[in-house]
This record gives C-alpha cells, structure tokens and sequence, in this order.
C-alpha cells in the first residue's frame, strides 16, 4: 500500500522544479507532459522527463502525463513513457476503456508501469466504472478544470456542480479497488482555500489530492494523513475486537459503541496507512 496524500503536478519542461521534486514531501509526483508544457517545448521535455525517471525520485512514486493520442505528440510520448517505465503512466481525457485498452496493447504483456486515467470529460465521467475496470489500471485522476469547462458550470467554494462527477468517479474506483485522486485548487496562495477543498475530498473519500505548487503539499498531507487521534482510536478498535474474539464473541463493545468486523476493516486500514506514511517518510529521509 502507497499512501497518495499529496500528488504534485511538475511541468516536464521545468528542470529546476524536477530537480527540486527530490527534496518535497510529496507522496507522488506527475511529471507532465501535456498541459503545463507549451507546443515548442514538448520533445525537449520529453527528453528532459525520461532522464529524470532514470535518475529516479527516491521513494516517492512517480507517474509520467503523456500527451493524448489524438494530438501529435501523442505517439513519441508513449514510446518513451513505455521505454521510461515509471512507477505508472497517467492518460489525459480518457473517454472510454478503448483508450486504455490501446496503450495497454502498446505496452504488452509483463511492463511494470501500471495505468492511470484522467477523468475530466463528461464522458469520462459517465464511462468511469468501464475505465476503472480495464485492465491494467492503478488509478484514476480528476481533471477539475477540464471538467468545469466541459460542463460550463461555475462551482463555487462548495463546488456544488462538480460533486455528482467526483462522486461518480470515486463509486468508480472504489468498485474497483483503484486509488482516486482530487483535482487541484487554482489558487496557490490560498491556505483557507485549499484547506477546505482538500477537507471536502477527504469527506467524500479521495485518497489525496492533486497539487501544483510545493507550497499545497503540507497540507495536503495533513488533510488526507490519519490524525493522531484516529491512530490511537483506530488500535483501540483492533485490541478491543481481538479480545472479544478471544472470548468468543463476534462484537465488541469500546466506549458504550459497538464495534463489529467492518469497523475493525477500517481500523486497520487506518493502520496501514499510518504506517505506509511512516516509512514513506523514513525512506525519504534516509
Ligand atoms: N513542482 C516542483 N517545484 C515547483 C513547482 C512544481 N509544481 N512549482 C514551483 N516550484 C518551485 C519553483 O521552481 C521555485 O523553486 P526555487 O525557489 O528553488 O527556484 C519554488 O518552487 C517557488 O516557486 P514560485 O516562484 O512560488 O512559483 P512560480 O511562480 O515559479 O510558479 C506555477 C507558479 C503555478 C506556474 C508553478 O507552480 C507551476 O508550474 N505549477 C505546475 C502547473 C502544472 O503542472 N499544471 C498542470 C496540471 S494542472
Ligand atoms: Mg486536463
């Protein structure tokens, strides 16, 4: 299990920012191919990205944006993502399982990079559970601003109009035991603001959220971390459900609430994250 509190976007074209995603706290890095780099910088930041990937980033995983296949840089992209191997390959404006049936067929059988989605079409959107289930795939990523567009919607800070496209896409990944990602807060600067978006992805059951400024990392990992109060909560749970067990019994009962099989999944999975997150963090220290 890979924690993904904090997933930072890097222009591919930024050498400095790629050197710099070394030191950061982030849980995993996009190197982007498409959006954030212009038209005349696309070969070099593929070069400049897939040298990066053979250098490494440490422990921290490593997903590489490719271009899509209906633009020109579509298909020298994903030559060289499937040359790079990184940890997984991200495809923008995925519409339909075709879309990663495709690259998996380019990959064949036995590559080590799994396969991740963007979900920012309202195709994408109302195709997400035949995305989520095609084979190959790690996860998915919601495309905010693509969305929002697309929709000709105007979200306000509780992003209303976009909730039933999140919503959707998370039962998606859910169903199938993928890891889904929220799309990222514009406004770099705003702490409050990202704060309470980050919290409301939390709410709805994001894994993380997608960030483009180092600034946004900390708090990402904060919102989307198990607090220390659930870690300790989360043990209880365990030992408490271990002892009935050792009785006997099928429940428990800790602190005049019953606990029961489903809450000590979760409970456990708390743990597991903690975890995760502990040697994610001792790793990059050492
Ligand atoms: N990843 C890694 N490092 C980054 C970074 C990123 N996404 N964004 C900024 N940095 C680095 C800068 O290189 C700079 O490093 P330095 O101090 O060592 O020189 C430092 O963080 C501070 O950057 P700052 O000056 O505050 O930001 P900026 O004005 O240079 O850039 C953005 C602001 C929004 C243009 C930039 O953060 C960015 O390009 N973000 C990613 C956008 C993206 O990928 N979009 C596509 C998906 S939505
Ligand atoms: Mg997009």
């Amino acid at each position: 299990m890979n924690p993904y509190r904090s997933v930072l976007y890097m222009p591919g074209s930024n050498a400095r920012a790629l050197e710099k995603a070394r030191s950061l706290a982030a849980d995993a890095l996009i190197l982007d191919l498409e959006d954030a780099v212009a038209p005349d910088a696309k070969d070099a930041a593929r070069d400049l990205v897939c040298a990066a990937i053979a250098e490494g980033f440490g422990a921290r995983k490593v997903l590489l944006r490719v271009n899509g296949a209906d633009t020109p840089w579509g298909s020298a992209d994903l030559e060289a993502a499937i040359a790079a191997r990184p940890d997984g390959i991200l495809l923008p404006k995925v519409n339909g399982p075709a879309d990663i049936a495709r690259v998996a067929a380019a990959m064949g059988a036995d590559h080590p990079s799994t396969l991740w989605a963007m979900i920012e079409t309202p195709r994408g959107v109302l195709n997400a559970l035949a995305i989520a289930e095609a084979p190959g795939m790690e996860g998915v990523v919601l495309g905010t601003n693509d969305l929002v567009k697309d929709l000709g919607a105007r979200p306000g800070p509780d992003r209303a109009a976009l909730v039933p496209a999140l919503a959707q896409t998370l039962l998606a990944a859910r169903a199938c035991g993928l890891v889904c990602l929220d799309g990222v807060y514009n406004a770099f600067k705003d702490e409050a603001g990202l704060r309470a978006e980050a919290e409301q992805g939390r709410s709805l059951g994001f894994d993380g959220k997608t960030l483009i400024h180092p600034a946004q990392i900390a708090i990402a990992n904060e919102v989307f971390g198990p607090t220390e109060a659930e870690i300790a909560e989360s043990k209880e749970i365990a030992d408490a459900y271990e002892a009935a067990r050792e009785q006997g019994k099928g429940v428990a009962v800790l602190n005049g609430r019953i606990v029961e099989n489903l809450h000590v999944e979760t409970a456990r999975a708390t743990l597991a994250k903690a975890d995760a997150i502990a040697r994610l963090s001792a790793q990059s220290k050492g």
